[in-house]
């Protein structure tokens, strides 16, 4: 039996603890945060975080063989891995500012186990962080530790919010990086045992420390930029007349590029997509590497940029002015079957909108506590769990999250309370276009002109 530690208990360290313990019962797996009110919700009926079948598989494995604690120090010696899943944000200040990774989170808990530990211990970076970080916090850990040994494992995480539990089930691959010495290999071992258990051995891909904080860089930064892509072709469909779902159907079919992620639409968020590509853009700056840096900037830049034109065309389409109209907007998360807000698009539009002083009415189905808070600085913004309720008086309804039940709602019935003309701005081309322009909506959705009533 072996003691798992996971410090840092957010979307990435509570799930995946939650899926270990349950594949790993002979293992004792303990999860602990430095923010007691997480810790607290993680031990009741209302978990910190939505993510489908998470309550599940928690009810099922707490108590039992995972734990939550709010005390770091006290529980670090007991364990023999300890999985690190901390926040690396963007650095707000000083070099780097707005695009290097803030690693201070991370140092002060490499320094908290260093000072903990009174033997050997393995440390296992599931953050995201620069290539080369496992150096720092290796030369943390052993100036701390008063000759204890560590070895330094890189297991970054690729489970997207909304399914993470399947992510987590059913992995692509699992990605271990360690050092090429015998301890290094024996520590990846240890690892790749855990996953084991209900991982196919050929899934578990080992490789070198550096190849593995980079791979995760990559892997994010393809799939942004696959998204930034179809959103500059929807652009040009926009004005040309053709349609970005046509065209990304057409182009995805090719077996070379494939069909996910091809999806038009406001605009990527999320914790890591703008985090983990800014973070690359300064690496290659920071390496003397200024066009692959510019390169990659770009994929940040046209997410901007399409968030901007979205509430551009919003203003245009309505006669030039939005003061005083009010705006429902369906969906808040930055994507469905998330709580999550972090980075949501809907952030920027909806201050956008607030600008151009229209009154807006935010609607989620998970996300309205989290919306409260990012938009707590912004007056004259309502709030409502009811999409009805948001759509009643309003000139427009813009959804910014792709919640399937937004397609199923009684369009009769909103179309009744709203002003004349009604205008729908479909951000994530979920709804049924022809049918509401059937019914009297005047439609404008990405990547493909707009469709009037009748
Ligand atoms: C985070 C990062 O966003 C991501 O880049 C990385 O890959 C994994 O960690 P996430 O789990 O989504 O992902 O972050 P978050 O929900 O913010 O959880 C981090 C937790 O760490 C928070 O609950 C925070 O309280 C805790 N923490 C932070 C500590 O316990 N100790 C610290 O010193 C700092
Ligand atoms: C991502 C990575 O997928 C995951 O592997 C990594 O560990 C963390 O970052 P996540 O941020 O949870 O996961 O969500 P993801 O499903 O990747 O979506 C990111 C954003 O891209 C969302 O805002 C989504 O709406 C948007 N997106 C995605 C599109 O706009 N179009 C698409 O076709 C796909």
């Amino acid at each position: 039996m072996k003691t798992i530690l996971c410090i840092g208990a957010g979307y990435v360290g509570g799930p995946t603890m939650a899926v270990i313990a349950r594949h790993c019962p002979e293992h004792r797996v303990e999860v602990v945060d430095i923010n007691a009110e997480r810790i607290a919700a993680w031990n009741s009926d209302t978990l910190p975080i939505y993510e489908p079948g998470l309550k599940e598989v928690v009810e099922e494995v707490r108590g039992r063989n995972l734990f939550f604690y709010d005390d770091v120090e006290g529980r670090i010696d007991g364990a023999d891995i300890i999985f690190v899943s901390v926040n690396t944000p963007t650095k707000t200040f000083g070099e780097g500012a707005g695009r290097a990774a803030d690693l201070q989170y991370w140092e002060r808990t490499a320094r908290q186990i260093a000072r903990c530990c009174t033997r050997p211990k393995i440390v296992v970076e599931k953050s995201t962080l620069p290539v080369r970080t496992a150096e720092a916090i290796e030369a943390i850990l052993s100036n701390n530790s008063g000759g204890v040994e560590f070895e330094v494992v890189s297991n970054p995480e690729f489970l997207a919010e909304g399914t993470a539990i399947r992510d987590l089930e059913e992995p692509d691959r699992v990605l271990i990086g360690g050092h090429d010495t015998p301890a290094g290999r024996r520590a990846v071992e240890e690892v790749a045992a855990i996953y084991a258990h209900w991982v196919p051995r050929e899934r578990l891909l080992t490789t070198s420390l550096w190849s593995s904080e980079l791979a995760k860089l990559t892997a994010n930064a393809l799939l942004a930029q696959r998204v930034s892509s179809i959103n500059a072709v929807s652009a040009l469909c926009e004005r040309t007349g053709a349609n970005v779902v046509e065209v990304a159907r057409a182009v995805g079919m090719d077996a070379r590029i494939g069909p996910q992620f091809l999806r038009a639409g406001v605009g990527f968020g999320g914790s890591c997509f703008r985090k983990d590509i800014l973070n690359l853009a300064y690496l290659c700056e920071h390496h003397g590497l200024p066009e692959a840096a510019a390169y990659w900037q770009q994929v940040v830049e046209l997410n901007e940029h399409q968030k901007r034109r979205f509430v551009r065309d919003m203003v245009r389409t309505m006669f030039n002015t939005l003061a005083g109209k009010r705006i429902a907007v369906w969906g808040f998360a930055f994507k469905p079957g998330t709580s999550d807000t972090r980075d949501s698009p809907a952030i920027t539009i909806c201050r956008l909108l607030a600008e151009e002083r229209a009154s807006v009415v935010i609607s989620d189905p998970q996300a309205l506590a989290n919306a409260r808070a990012d938009m707590a600085d912004v007056p004259g913004v309502a709030f409502t769990s009811d999409p009805y309720e948001a759509a009643r008086g309003a000139h427009a309804v813009a959804v910014l999250t792709g919640w399937p039940e937004y397609g199923d709602l009684d369009f009769g019935r909103i179309l009744e309370g709203m002003e004349r003309p009604a205008f729908v701005f479909d951000g994530c081309n979920l709804l049924d276009h022809a049918r509401l322009a059937g019914m009297g909506f005047c439609v404008h959705r990405v990547g493909a002109p707009p469709l009037t009533p009748g």
